[in-house]
């Protein structure tokens, strides 16, 4: 999408054949500077940060897995995030074909294949929660969820009927629509929503922390206790570092390839990384406080931040405006989420399998919609029996893209850039001291911790 982007805004600058490594196949399409920073912002920034941060922070310990987040954040996240970056930047391809093209071996295509996979999987359920927004954009925005209403019963009844897949399939087919079309205006969308985003939450936040009872859920949510944590909270706070930055499946390195020589990775990098942690730290900071002030359990899972926000919106003056300006603004946060997602198996298809645009495009959108039903159907839907070990099929999928490909996709990059890639530095342009931080955190701490948590999590290392 990013090429039709750029030709048609018109403020990305292209410069072919600057340097050697960028004239054969590679892409000249270039993000503006601060464009880039609001794409790569618009990417992270999501139902990531929205809804799943959330529900998870409630059901893996509250403060002190938080904590555990933002360490992973900072360590593990934001290293690996700007090796995507530079990759992208250095190869000037696909997810695949730059690692092939920086370290001439074909070995490391394998990560197209691992990132389709991740792509698929994450777009097939995440596009369910996104029609989830839309469904509430419409009820918040038309005052149908007043006062007496019962947020939960609501909710419940709502995913276990049909309609679910009716806006995943207008989810799918917004997005197979602007991917096919090239997205023009993504970049000035992003631009525009970002700052409103962050406007409407700040006001919502010093709304409810003004009701009753708020404190109690401001301090579940900020003041650690360890003994809250579970078996599962390490592996799945690294999952969510790479879920929340978008890494681990070359939706990044897709996106350093469109990147100006000139730009300064290591800043983009803080901007993108600080930028997630905020909208996480808001919605926190507005989700917590609101569930303790009305009693809802907030280790419930998916449905917290569509039982908890609505109560909250119904118990506050005009709250049906700032309803369904929130819902509406997180449903376009979610869809240029959706968009850099699709983009990855569509920009590989074509690629691999020498197809026209549309017809990746509209490949793509149909297979992760069938994938994808039995996701919006089996959270109290027709499939609901589809359980396993307590965990949905929706679960599931989340699970094993989350927390195992994304972070396996994480190593991945973090050995190439850290051990396979001899001119990492050059295409960096850190100074000597950041560039030894990076080096060290992607070739030791990084690796080492992802290994750690996996041997850990599958139960064959105990510590
Ligand atoms: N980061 C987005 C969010 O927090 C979701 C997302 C977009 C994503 N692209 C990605 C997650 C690539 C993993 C990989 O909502």
């Amino acid at each position: 999408m990013d090429k039709e982007l750029h030709q048609q805004n018109g403020d990305g600058q292209v410069r072919q054949g600057d340097t050697a490594r960028q004239e054969d196949s590679g892409t000249a399409e270039r993000f503006s500077r601060s464009g880039f920073i609001f794409a790569a912002i618009g990417s992270s920034v999501g139902l990531g940060n929205m809804w799943k941060f959330p529900y998870i922070t409630g059901q893996y310990g509250g403060a002190a897995f938080f904590l555990l987040f933002t360490i992973c954040l900072l360590l593990i996240g934001l290293p690996v995030l700007m090796a995507e970056l530079t990759v992208g930047r250095g190869g000037r391809g696909s997810a695949s074909s730059s690692l092939v093209r920086l370290s001439g071996r074909k070995i490391w295509g394998g990560f197209g294949v691992l990132s389709i996979a991740g792509a698929f999987f994450i777009t097939s359920f995440y596009t369910v929660v996104a029609g989830w927004t839309l469904h509430y954009a419409v009820l918040t925005s038309a005052n149908a969820l007043g006062k007496g209403t019962d947020f939960a019963a609501t909710f419940f009844s709502f995913i276990g009927g049909w309609w679910p897949v009716a806006w995943q399939a207008a989810v799918m087919l917004i997005t197979g629509w602007i991917v096919v079309r090239g997205a023009s205006g993504i970049e000035k969308f992003n631009r525009i929503l970002i700052p409103a985003l962050l406007v409407i939450l700040i006001i919502i936040m010093i709304r409810v922390l003004q009701l009753p009872g708020a404190s109690e859920g401001v301090s579940f949510f900020l003041k650690p206790d360890f003994g809250k944590l579970t078996n599962e909270s390490l592996l799945v706070a690294l999952g969510h570092a790479f879920f929340s930055l978008s890494l681990g499946m070359g939706t990044m390195m897709t996106y350093g390839a469109y990147v100006d020589r000139r730009q300064s990775l290591g800043a983009a990098t803080l901007a993108v990384g600080g930028g997630d942690l905020m909208y996480a730290l808001l919605a926190g900071m507005i989700i917590f406080p609101t569930t303790f002030a009305f009693g809802i359990e907030p280790a419930q899972g998916p449905g917290l931040a569509f039982i908890g926000l609505p109560a909250a919106f119904s118990a506050m003056p005009l709250g049906w405006l700032f309803g369904g300006l929130f819902f509406v603004l997180l449903a376009i946060a979610a869809l240029t989420s959706v968009v850099s997602l699709l983009e990855v198996p569509v920009a590989y298809a074509m690629e691999r399998w020498r197809l026209s645009r549309s017809t990746a495009t509209v490949s793509t959108t149909v297979l992760c919609f069938l994938f994808g039903l039995p996701s919006a159907l089996s959270v109290g839907g027709a499939v609901g029996w589809l359980h396993w070990e307590g965990k949905s099929f929706f679960d599931w999928v989340d699970f094993i893209a989350s927390n195992i490909i994304l972070p396996l996709g994480g190593l991945m990059v973090t050995l190439f850039v850290g051990y396979a890639w001899k001119h990492a530095a050059q295409e960096a342009g850190l100074t000597a001291g950041w560039f030894r931080l990076w080096l060290f955190l992607l070739r030791y701490v990084a690796p080492v911790l992802i290994v750690l948590v996996f041997l850990h999590t599958s139960g064959i290392w105990s510590f």
